[in-house]
């Protein structure tokens, strides 16, 4: 039997998960359903990555220890894939015993094979992004993710990564398919290309980390040790390496395309340096954006997919990504895109031949699947849904062996609509109320091969939407679709007299509503406690915050109502640095500034625009009310308020500061 091990990136810890997280953790679970019912031996791996300076930071300003912290947030990343129904057959966490483990031994080998060295290493750093950034003076912007590095003397080891400049050329040119698609590749030779330097792997100025064996002063850098979990998992450097021996190397790690580098240039060459084998393929898929940008944490412009699960079930996210976004390219979620896909293909489209199939035949012919007309009473029309399906089931297989799942999935929907537009031609519902033979063996026909029809979509399109296809196959008569045999699968096999289950609708309309109501959902959602790690690593401790207590004008009953220095004391002004300003797609009034606040980064969306014009507002102090509750404005979450004095009717002016001040300043 052929094994087929398939993983996706291990997911920081320093906020919960998001329908970014979810994508990716998705196609895996898509591919490896395929490759279950293909009857492949398949391994999914899915984890947490819990180590490294900014998940420390994060606990810490929750007033947390580490451990506790991590293992609240991993275990919400685990209830999200168990509540998506996500098929992991493992799910490892960094800071388990078994991996701390298994990286030690990764480390013992590379450097017993001479690959490590002790040097000092000075530079800048990204904690976001864990990232050493060359060539940059201080405070320079990480290239990957634009907020300021963080410079780093100390004393680190080295990883010999010069020494495998060659070797990896040489890899990516015999193993074509190493990396895909072709852009990325093309991106990772011209790095590799331009020159590896070694690589600092060690760091001694935090202590939250794998020691590395022999010198526990150092933790081992982050990117190695998350990298070493796809081994770990399997029981490397344990005393039973059954799992490891039977599905390493991995065929599949699937990625977003900011990690390309890390697991096409760093992992190959760590592998190399201990001398295991490399995975086949790595497979690199771009970002969901929300309102223009990359959805994450730091943005704060996320979609949490408890929300959709909601209001509109698991299936519907799993199949609005994999059709709606081509994959290796970037695509836009919105709440609208959603419930419009949502209503065409799953509820008009499959929801509704399901329907209009299974009621017909529980009306017709009593709830048992007819007996089609014989060839020579066949119509042509019959023929070539036929025909269609046969083409559509090859096809389908190449376009999903070749992860474009949207092409697979349009060219299954273009099968429905085939067989909406053969319904409606054919008219089952007018056949119906004939009771001639003629007519009574021409129903029989059009609802078998309907029938048919739904059957061979359902067991294509089942790694995508799991849930509604279970329900299509009982309502069929077919029993517990886990049976299926999908490389036998062929048009014919839905047997005449079968007895259909209860008759369900499948994917319910989406009201006008819906859209409104899953936008509310997220702006309700409490930011109190652990919630508040989804703002950013970067969020303030997660102790209650004082609601937006600073209108521009006071209640009148208010005016003659002094305050006590304690109630000021609860509003924290800080100074801020200017670091980004943008518009606010389609806000003429609002800007996304990304503020440093001294030690963190803000996001604060402000009603300026009018005011400023971006470009003049960086690298400008500005005062910052830093315990605002959050908020959502088009989308993007701010952390905080700028303060700006504002006569009426006149423009916002920003409060500023005639002698200099340091950032993070506290105003009292
Ligand atoms: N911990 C590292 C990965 C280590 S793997 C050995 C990391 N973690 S992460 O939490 O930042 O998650 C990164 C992955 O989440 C991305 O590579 C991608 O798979 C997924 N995504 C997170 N946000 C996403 C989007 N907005 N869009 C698409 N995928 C996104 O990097």
């Amino acid at each position: 039997m052929s094994k087929f091990y398939i993983t996706t990136p291990i997911y920081y810890v320093n906020a919960r998960p998001h329908i970014g997280h979810a994508y990716t953790t998705i196609a895996c679970d898509a591919i490896a359903r395929r490759q279950r019912m293909l009857g492949v031996d398949t391994f999914f791996l899915t984890g947490t990555d819990e180590y490294g300076v900014h998940v420390e930071r994060a606990a810490t300003a929750a007033g947390r220890p580490p451990q506790s912290w991590t293992d609240e947030v991993s275990s919400a990343f685990r209830q999200l894939w168990d509540r998506l129904e996500l098929t992991y057959d493992d799910f490892i966490r960094t800071t388990s015993e078994r991996h701390k483990r298994g990286v030690q031994a990764l480390w013992s080998k590379i450097r017993d094979n001479g690959f490590i060295y002790k040097g000092y290493y000075r530079g800048q750093y990204c904690i976001y992004d864990e990232l050493y950034v060359d060539a940059a003076g201080p405070g320079a912007p990480c290239p990957e993710c634009g907020r300021p590095t963080e410079t780093v003397q100390e004393e680190n080891y080295f990883f010999r990564l010069s020494a495998f400049q060659e070797r990896l050329l040489r890899l990516y040119t015999e193993q074509p398919d190493f990396i895909r698609p072709e852009t990325r590749r093309n991106e990772v030779l011209s790095f590799v290309r331009s020159g590896l330097r070694d690589l600092s792997i060690s760091r001694s100025s935090f202590k939250w980390g794998v020691p590395v064996p022999g010198d526990p002063a150092h933790v081992v850098y982050v990117w190695l040790d998350a990298l070493s979990n796809y081994i770990t998992a399997l029981g490397y450097g344990s005393d039973d390496l059954s799992r490891f021996e039977k599905y390493w190397p991995a065929d599949l790690h699937v990625i977003g395309k900011e990690i390309v580098r890390f697991h096409c240039v760093y992992w190959p060459a760590f592998l190399m340096a201990a001398g295991l084998p490399l995975p086949k393929t790595i497979l690199a898929h771009g970002w969901l954006l929300f309102a223009e940008n990359k959805m994450s944490k730091s943005r704060g412009n996320i979609v949490r997919a408890e929300t959709i699960v909601e209001v509109l079930g698991g299936d519907a996210l799993r199949y609005f990504l994999l059709r709606e976004i081509v994959f290796g390219q970037d695509g836009s979620f919105s709440f609208d895109a959603l419930v419009q896909r949502y209503n065409a293909d799953l509820a008009n489209g499959i929801g509704n031949l399901a329907s209009r199939t299974l009621t017909m035949i529980t009306r017709y012919f009593e709830g048992e699947v007819p007996y089609p007309s014989p060839a020579a009473a066949r119509q042509t029309a019959d023929d070539a849904i036929r025909n269609s399906a046969n083409q559509v089931m090859a096809e389908f297989q190449s376009l999903f062996d070749l992860y474009q799942f949207s092409r697979a999935l349009e060219l299954a929907w273009s099968l429905v609509g085939a067989m909406d537009k053969y319904i409606v031609e054919n008219e089952p519902w007018a056949l119906g109320e004939k009771t001639d033979d003629e007519s009574r063996a021409r129903l029989a026909t059009v609802l078998y091969t309907s029938a048919e029809v739904l059957r061979i979509v359902a067991a294509l399109v089942h790694p995508v939407i799991p849930q509604a296809t279970r329900r299509i196959w009982a309502q069929l008569g077919l029993g517990d679709i886990a049976t299926l045999d999908l490389p036998s699968l062929k048009w014919g096999q839905l047997q005449p007299g079968t007895k259909l289950g209860k008759v369900e609708p499948v994917f319910p309309r989406a009201d006008k509503n819906a859209v409104e109501r899953m936008q509310k959902m997220e702006e309700e959602v409490p930011r109190a406690g652990t919630t508040a790690v989804a703002q950013s690593a970067t969020n303030p401790p997660a102790r209650p915050v004082a609601t937006q207590t600073l209108p521009s004008a006071p209640p009148a009953a208010a005016v003659n109502h002094k305050i006590s220095i304690d109630d000021f004391a609860k509003v924290e002004m800080r100074v801020g640095e200017v670091k980004v300003a943008e518009k606010v797609q389609g806000a003429d009034k609002l800007l996304r500034l990304e503020v440093d606040l001294g030690g963190e980064v803000r996001q604060v969306v402000a009603g300026i625009a009018e005011a400023y014009a971006p470009e003049t507002l960086i690298g400008r102090k500005v005062v910052i009310v830093a315990n605002l509750a959050p908020r959502k404005l088009r989308g993007l979450e701010s952390n905080g308020m700028i303060v700006a004095a504002s006569a009426e009717g006149g423009k916002p002016v920003l409060a500023s500061f005639l002698e200099d001040v340091p950032i993070g300043a506290r105003l009292k």
